[in-house]
């Protein structure tokens, strides 16, 4: 046995001092954020369970290898609502980016644009403008709507983000009332100084009211519209004339009626365990629902998605891409806009190795068969 030495010949290759994967970007971005921002961003509702499931569903999917296929090329590019996407990863819709670094959600956008995906900017709780943040985007992006109880704001919202260039609404359903997030209870978790809801500057919507608890759910309580309904899709549609996709449907009831009301996608989400606890871990929802959409409607999913084997099992159950939350806020916190890009380029690069050693050369070839398990290609 030799020891592993510190007598290394000069010349010799430097262990690699940067992030690797995703869950190193994390303990980058835990060391450098405060306490209260860590929590918030890492946390979840109650005892957490959900968060740790939709890991653990993915990492207890075992995919089947097939190997001798011709793997040279893997072309991992994709059509998405009329959008031409490099690869099928894009950034989910997350609040307050500026808690992570100054440039906030100016980074993320840049960093959308430099790779090529899609960001579904978090319009309601953003902390720059959307005029500012569609500027840095420099191109397409989503727009993700909380529905306030006062209508009009809202509507004036949607008005501005597709003046300002949006191609698709996103209707986030999974917030009737704030999940109880017990870190934010214990930390109260405020905005500090300088820090607002950059796009109701002006207005008592623009902060959180005064609280001990956790300000967000202080917020939530006062201003979303917990007797929102399906309703609620057309008069989006009708109010902006642009798609309107529905994230946060977990059951196939449900997408179907997304889809019935039209929306023109759905997005599988229990919003990364944030809401309700012991919810059902996505990817164990998603052949269900993408089953019952039948393909009318791209089926995107999110939640726990950390690895490149990851995206790969979900576009293998029937997702046609899949988004990302967390891991671009540690390569926010880690690095600011080379961060988000360097997190987007280790999942794309895992992507791609993964469909080589399972022998899919395009997303086209990925299909149930390489989940072990599944029933045998016909
Ligand atoms: C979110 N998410 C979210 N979703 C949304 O529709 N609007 C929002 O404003 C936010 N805000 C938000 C803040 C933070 C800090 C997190 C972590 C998440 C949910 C997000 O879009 C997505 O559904 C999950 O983050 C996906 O899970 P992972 O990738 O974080 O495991
Ligand atoms: C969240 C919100 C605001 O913290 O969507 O999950």
């Amino acid at each position: 046995m030799t020891e592993p030495a510190d007598d290394v010949p000069d010349g010799a290759i430097e262990p690699v001092a940067a992030p690797l994967n995703l869950a190193e970007y994390e303990a980058v971005a835990r060391a450098r954020l405060p306490r209260m921002v860590y929590d918030y961003y890492a946390g979840a509702a109650d005892d957490e369970v959900t968060l740790r499931l939709n890991r653990a569903a993915y990492e207890s999917i075992l995919l089947r290898p097939r190997v001798l296929v011709d793997v040279s090329r893997t072309d991992t590019t994709l059509a998405l609502l009329g959008h031409r996407l490099p690869f099928p990863i894009l950034l989910a819709p997350t609040a307050f980016q500026r808690l992570a670094h100054p440039e906030g959600e100016l980074a993320t956008a840049r960093a959308a644009r430099a790779a090529g995906t899609l960001m579904m900017m978090a319009g309601t709780l953003s902390t720059t403008t959307v005029e500012d943040t569609a500027r840095a985007a420099d191109g397409p992006f989503w727009f993700q709507v909380y529905v306030f109880r006062d209508r009009g704001l809202t509507a004036h919202l949607v008005e501005r983000a597709k003046a300002a260039g949006c191609t698709a609404l996103c209707l986030t359903v999974t917030f009737p009332v704030a999940g109880n997030r017990e870190r934010d209870a214990r930390n109260g978790f405020a905005l500090p100084a300088g820090l607002d809801m950059a796009n109701f500057r002006g207005l008592a919507q623009a902060n959180f009211p005064g609280t001990h608890g956790s300000g967000l759910a202080a917020f939530v309580a006062q201003q979303f519209d917990p007797s929102l309904t399906w309703e609620a899709v057309e008069w989006l549609r009708e109010i902006s004339g642009l798609p309107v996709l529905v994230k946060g449907v977990v059951t196939p009831e449900d997408a179907v009626l997304a889809v019935e009301h039209g929306a023109a996608g759905v997005v599988i989400s229990n919003h990364g365990g944030r809401q309700l606890d012991t919810a059902e871990p996505t990817v164990l929802a998603l052949p269900r629902v993408a089953d019952a959409v039948a393909g009318r409607v791209p089926v995107l999913v999110d939640g726990g998605i950390r690895r490149g084997t990851d995206v790969l099992k979900a576009l293998a159950l029937g997702a046609t891409a899949v988004l990302i939350g967390r891991p671009y806020l540690w390569g926010l916190a880690a690095e600011g806009q080379p961060g988000i890009e360097r997190v987007l380029a280790i999942l794309r690069g895992e992507l791609e190795r993964a469909m080589a050693l399972t022998g899919r050369p395009d997303l086209r070839s990925v299909s149930r068969d390489i989940l072990s398990g599944a029933p045998p290609p016909r």
